[in-house]
């Protein structure tokens, strides 16, 4: 693969943005493309098979761009599909996200950590073994959010109804004596503001998309597939939803305007650009 290619990342919807953001800062040179399937949003309520087809769906896609390695910028999809994406895929480079339970486990004082995920994110075997390796002698409580993603989707980042939500959630956990609470799903980082507010200061936001972009970083170097010249990088956006309602939605949650190009699926298993 030319150093040149692009990087490929992708996210049920808008959420891996906050992932390719990051991976922007880090990585301002690199050539990026960003795919949001947000037609099959919310990942986090379908099964792990329909969850893993979606996602080998959208890398062949991402491949016929000469893609020189993907990001999932998606828990759900990367419990779901990780391992099987890089039995697919072994020449590949291939980062996923895992909930951030290690820094959690590492920073706390009260030994009580919270994670908010989806709910398929909790049934993967990824999020048991981040737990056995990392947290053996921490208390993690688990909180799926299901509705939060649609929220954060609609715009809904400060505003009453996804704070009621939120309260439910976070709550109870604040009584059980959490000081550090794991943004799960890479929508989350969206509505850091409010949940920062509900849990106050003596609690810590974990975000893990900073060290997945150092880690993108680390394996291109690796690999020696960094890309060389000194321009910054283009970007790219895909979505399977109509194009001006994930531009929209990428203007409302960043103030970014952005060109959005449309992919469609002709099948269960197969996404196409809209030639
Ligand atoms: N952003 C995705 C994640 O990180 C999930 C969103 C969804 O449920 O579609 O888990």
């Amino acid at each position: 693969m030319a150093n040149e290619n692009p990087i490929g990342v992708f996210d049920s919807g808008i959420g891996g943005i906050t992932v390719f953001n990051a991976i922007r800062n880090e990585l301002p040179r690199e050539n990026l493309i960003y795919f949001g399937d947000s037609i099959h949003l919310p990942y986090g309520e379908k099964s792990m098979e329909t969850i893993r087809q979606l996602s080998a769906g959208v890398t062949d896609f991402l491949l016929r761009q000469q893609c020189k390695m993907l990001v999932i910028a998606c828990n759900t999809a990367s419990a779901a599909a990780l391992k099987f994406l890089r039995e697919q895929h072994p020449q590949l480079p291939i980062i996923g996200m895992e909930p951030a339970v290690k820094p959690a486990a590492e920073q706390t004082q009260s030994g009580v950590v919270g994670v908010l995920a989806t709910t398929a994110t909790f049934q993967g075997e990824l999020f048991a073994s981040v737990v056995e390796r990392f947290a053996k002698d921490v208390h993690v409580l688990r909180q799926p959010c299901p509705g939060l993603v649609q929220q954060i989707e609609a715009g809904k980042t400060n505003d009453p109804e996804t704070e009621t939500m939120l309260r439910a959630w976070v709550e109870p956990m604040l009584e059980k004596g959490i000081d550090a609470l794991v943004l799960g799903c890479t929508h989350y980082p969206f509505i850091r503001p409010l949940l920062q507010k509900i849990v106050g200061d003596g609690v810590r936001l974990i975000d893990p998309a900073p060290a997945v972009a150092r880690q993108t970083r680390k394996i291109l170097e690796q690999k020696n597939i960094l890309h060389t010249t000194t321009a910054t990088g283009k970007l790219r956006y895909f979505t399977t939803e109509p194009v001006n309602d994930f531009a929209e939605t990428l203007f409302v949650l960043t103030g970014e305007q952005r060109n959005v190009e449309l992919a469609v699926w002709e099948s269960d298993f197969f996404v196409r650009e809209n030639l």
